[in-house]
């Protein structure tokens, strides 16, 4: 943090001209001197709506602590793939990320449950869990982490899609190389399903579209569109396999050393960012869509047959990842 302190201030004296107790000689506004310079990691791009509620937070925190605290969001993958980044977290290397559980979820085992194929009946089910205890008390299980949950983002739900037209009905997946997100749950699923999974970084997935090396991914609509995956899978099978939640958090390291009134605001504005970031979310689902489909992506939809045979074969990943939680999973699906 010191030595963020001692960049930033390098910075302003750089970018702003010359700084003299804090106010510019370029123009009259004061130059607020903030205590903490922070880092935030983000894998998506500047305009997806998860970078957006970054932004969002960063800017509440700012004008919540009279310029005291200070966050630096990196979009675009800038700090690294989320495996790493979440390394850095747990030491402090980096203080705040916001991430797709999917990866978390092999650190935090207790968050499996929130991932499970088809667990919920549609956003508003999902939202209902996340927002209630069930939510509250699976962000309590990272007490005794090195991580501090902050506050869910949505990422919508995640459905497959193809390089070329050749999956339609579960058994068409058989032996199909997909790619996944690197996720023991997620290697699982594709197994499950007859396919072959290829665990692999997000900024990897179009390469390996482009190449050959993969048939396929799966993703929801806005990082298909963003990451440009309808340029060499054009294919997209709306299945809704997984909806996936993101976690907004921070570096426990960074949490301990901030003063009382700062952890309040950060908590608070990482709420607010979230709402925020959940109604861009919305708008961006139909627009992503829209623009693919304008570009060539062809959609397909799955029946309600199908998706049955789906929901039968991920019953032994229900075993696995959830076996001893039946209780908890109950109450999920019985959330209103
Ligand atoms: C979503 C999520 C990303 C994640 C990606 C993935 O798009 O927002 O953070 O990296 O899924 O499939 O890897």
């Amino acid at each position: 943090v010191k030595k963020g302190i001692f960049c930033l201030c390098m910075t302003v004296l750089i970018l702003g001209g010359c700084t003299l107790g804090g106010v510019s000689l370029k123009g009259k506004e004061k130059l607020a001197e903030p205590d903490f310079v922070l880092t935030y990691a983000e894998n998506q791009a500047e305009d997806y709506p998860t970078t957006q509620g970054a932004y969002k937070f960063a800017e509440l925190v700012k004008e919540r602590t009279g310029g005291k605290v200070e966050i630096l969001v990196n979009a675009g993958g800038m700090l690294g793939d989320e495996r790493s980044v979440i390394e850095q977290i747990q030491f402090g290397g980096i203080d705040f990320a916001r991430m797709s559980i999917s990866t978390l979820a092999d650190i935090v085992p207790s968050l499996y449950i929130l991932e499970m194929p088809y667990l919920y009946r549609d956003s508003g089910h999902m939202w209902k869990v996340l927002d209630g205890e069930i939510g509250k008390q699976l962000m309590e299980t990272m007490d005794n982490t090195d991580i501090v949950p902050l506050s869910w983002y949505d990422a919508g739900a995640r459905s497959f899609y193809f390089r070329e037209r050749s999956v339609e009905t579960l058994e068409d997946l058989t032996g199909k190389k997909i790619r996944v997100p690197e996720s023991a749950l997620l290697i699982d699923l594709m197994r499950a399903l007859g396919a072959v999974p290829v665990p692999l970084a997000f900024d990897k997935v179009y390469s390996a579209l482009e190449t050959g090396q993969i048939d396929g991914a799966e993703n929801n609509w806005p990082s298909y569109d963003s990451m440009r995956h309808n340029e060499v899978a054009p294919y997209f099978v709306v299945d809704e396999h997984m909806r996936i939640p993101e976690l907004q958090m921070m570096s426990r390291s960074t949490w301990d050393i901030l003063p009382e009134e700062y952890q309040k605001v950060i908590v608070e504005c990482a709420r607010l960012s979230a709402n925020y970031e959940r109604s861009v979310w919305k708008e961006r689902v139909d627009i992503s869509r829209k623009r693919v489909i304008e570009e060539g992506c062809q959609e397909f939809l799955i029946s309600d047959e199908e998706k049955q045979k789906f929901l039968a074969a991920v019953a032994p990943v229900y075993e696995k990842y959830c076996g001893d939680q039946m209780d908890l999973l109950q109450k999920i699906r019985n959330v209103q």
